[in-house]
């Protein structure tokens, strides 16, 4: 797999977070969005893309999901798979790149499919790869719950995700919420529904 200079940029970047220590936002903390969906939702087969360490994802097994999780950062993963043990939650961790799922063998028929501040730091180029992946995992009538930041959010210029690209990117989707965040910053909850 031959990445680019955006790729390998994002990449390193993200891994310096976790090698500091604990990054600023894993928060260990699972968002009401998420917790207000499993609640009101039949339990199902879950895709977590950029699991980080892995809370959400051990979240959704504890509430009777089948869940596969996934993070390109190895120390992201490694964390991920000690709290999914801990808890001893039936949850796959996968090292694997959210924009390269079929290489990530993630299986599909994904009933929920979730992203908590992933795709939005995805760089462009890599975006409909993402999409066509997520297409190819999620079943008929799955969700897409995606938080992410608006493109003004950071000083950089390839982050942030808007509803209008998301409306255009990912085909066979109907974008039926967006809920904007509490953040300080532009942030939202998109909700996407599979045809
Ligand atoms: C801002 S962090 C959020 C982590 C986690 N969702 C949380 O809220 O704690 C973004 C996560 O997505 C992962 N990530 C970013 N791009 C990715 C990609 N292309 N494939 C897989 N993981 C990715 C990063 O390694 C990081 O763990």
């Amino acid at each position: 797999m031959v990445l680019s200079k955006e790729e390998l940029a994002v990449r390193d970047e993200l891994a310096a977070y976790y090698e500091a220590g604990r990054p600023p936002w894993d928060s260990g903390i699972t968002p009401p969005e998420l917790v207000e969906l499993v609640a009101a939702e039949p339990a199902g087969r879950a895709l977590e893309l950029g699991c980080g360490t892995g809370t959400n994802a051990v979240y959704l097994a504890e509430h009777g999901w089948d869940v596969v999780a996934v993070d390109f950062i190895e120390e992201a993963v490694r964390r991920a798979r000690a709290k999914v043990e801990a808890a001893g939650a039936a949850v796959r961790v996968v090292h694997g790149d959210a924009t390269r799922l079929d290489e990530a063998a993630v299986g599909d028929g994904f009933s929920l499919v979730f992203d908590l501040s992933c795709y939005c730091g995805i760089p462009p180029h890599r975006r409909d790869a993402y999409a066509a992946g997520v297409t190819a995992a999620a079943a008929k009538g799955a969700r897409l719950l995606m938080f992410g930041y608006g493109p003004d959010a950071l000083p950089d210029l390839i982050s942030g995700v808007t509803a209008d690209e998301l409306r255009t990117r990912f085909a066979g989707w109907d974008l039926v919420d967006v809920t904007p965040g509490t953040n300080p910053f532009p942030t939202f909850w998109f909700t996407l529904r599979r045809r």
